[in-house]
């Protein structure tokens, strides 16, 4: 096979780019402990129901200005008895799935967290206005995935 000057010149510079590239993202992961957005933790998928917090799923309070919301989703719908959290006061939500990747994505908020089965994700968010939130799905998880949703309630105190 016969190649033109010219292409062997920009093969070698794509291939040269790619390997530059990727050695700046692998090197940069590793080098600053890069971790998934939601956390390390881990949890049997098969287990979910009976590993704490998720054996009892819903909102605790943790201190006076802090607040735990642990919720399970599963396909198609969140395990979670009640959401309702006081708006200003931080937020905890602690998720994990026991089929699927499904997302939990709360409407009109920066909170659009990945739940991977096998892994406890974990966001901290804070309210600052009172009201009811639609929580949806954003991953596609299954047949059911469009009716995937639940809300929160977020109240003044
Ligand atoms: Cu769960 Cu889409």
């Amino acid at each position: 096979m016969h190649l033109h000057k010219y292409e062997k010149i920009w093969l070698v510079f794509g291939i040269a780019s790619l390997i530059v590239f990727l050695s700046v993202v692998g090197v940069s992961a590793f080098s600053q402990d890069h971790t998934p957005a939601g956390g390390m933790e881990t949890i049997d998928p098969k287990k979910v129901s009976e590993t704490a917090p998720f054996d009892n799923p819903g909102v605790t309070q943790l201190d006076d200005d802090t607040y735990q919301a642990t919720i399970v989703a599963m396909a198609f719908g969140y395990q979670a008895p009640e959401l309702k959290v006081p708006v200003g006061k931080e937020i905890i939500f602690k998720v994990t799935s026991t089929d699927v990747v499904h997302s939990l994505t709360i409407d009109n908020t920066k909170v659009n967290m990945m739940v991977v089965p096998g892994r406890i994700t974990t966001k901290s968010y804070t309210f600052e206005e009172p009201g009811t939130y639609l929580i949806l799905c954003n991953e596609y998880c299954g047949t059911g995935h469009h009716m995937m949703y639940t809300e929160i309630e977020v109240y003044e105190q």
